[in-house]
């Protein structure tokens, strides 16, 4: 797992956006696996920018979303669809037809999920799987408990997660109590896992996702079986880490690493750090 700390929300953003605008510079049609929340807000203005000012080009990406409300309209103004229109795809020349958020109005549930795992596999697996986490430690809606290899599904929300998302409806009783959401095991066969966290409230969460056992009680905590993970934090979320001078560390020996400043020691790039 590669930790990276950076000074501030805006400069987490930033440098996710970098990653994710280098997948797609590289692999014009990535197949980016895209979060909603507060916390990839910044990385989705920065794409903007990239898109309006630099050219960055969409029109050949594929998306899947992580997860949608059970219950909710995808014009619903909370729903995760309208989220994601509004905040990024109206903004891109992402195409439509290769755009993907879970149905949260689905008639038949077991084969929507079906079919939405069924379309990651046709569209040849998700590049970079971009995350937020939750206060409890959850990614996507995969609250504790859930299993370590659970596929897309519909999940009951913990009463902390519904807590937490009640600033968004107003009231508690306005949070849907469901929803539908890629597993655990599904986020975990992205080729790459980009986790963004923001804030002391996150910190707790983090520090059990890192540092902690692998648990289901922390579904973040999965991704340390994963082989290409990076975790990108501001100041206040990686401030209950244990070893964030060793983080610091590792990151200078990558920067060394990527701008060949190691070529006098016989250690070349590609020798990765993670
Ligand atoms: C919800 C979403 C998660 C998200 C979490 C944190 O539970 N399903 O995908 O990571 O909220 O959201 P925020 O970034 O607003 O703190």
């Amino acid at each position: 797992m590669r930790v990276i700390i950076e000074e501030s929300a805006e400069e987490v953003g930033r440098r996710a956006a970098r990653i994710l605008a280098r997948q797609v510079r590289e692999k014009p049609d990535s197949v980016l696996g895209l979060a909603t929340g507060h916390t990839p807000l910044g990385v989705y203005r920065e794409l903007i920018r990239m898109h309006t000012e630099e050219g960055l080009d969409f029109s050949q990406i594929t998306t899947f979303n992580l997860d949608e409300y059970v219950g909710l309209e995808p014009t619903h103004p909370q729903s995760y669809r309208f989220f994601m229109q509004r905040h990024l795809f109206e903004h891109l020349n992402a195409h439509p037809s290769r755009i993907h958020v879970p149905d949260g109005r689905a008639l038949d549930f077991a084969s929507f999920c079906r079919r939405y795992e069924e379309r990651i596999r046709m569209a040849g697996g998700i590049d970079i799987q971009l995350l937020g986490i939750g206060r409890d430690g959850h990614m996507a809606f995969n609250e504790p408990g859930s299993s370590l290899g659970s596929r897309t599904r519909l999940k009951t929300l913990a009463s902390e997660t519904i807590r937490d998302n009640a600033r968004y409806f107003g009231t508690e009783d306005r949070v849907p109590r469901l929803a539908v959401t890629m597993g655990v095991g599904t986020i975990l066969e992205a080729r790459q896992c980009l986790l963004l966290a923001n804030g002391p409230h996150k910190a707790e969460a983090i520090q059990r996702t890192i540092e902690g056992p692998v648990t289901s009680q922390v579904t973040a905590s999965a991704l340390q079986l994963h082989r290409d993970v990076i975790i990108i934090l501001d100041e206040e979320a990686a401030s209950r880490l244990e070893r964030v001078a060793y983080y610091r560390d590792v990151e200078r020996a990558q920067s060394l690493l990527e701008s060949g400043g190691l070529r006098a020691l016989g250690i070349g790039p590609g020798t990765g750090n993670g």
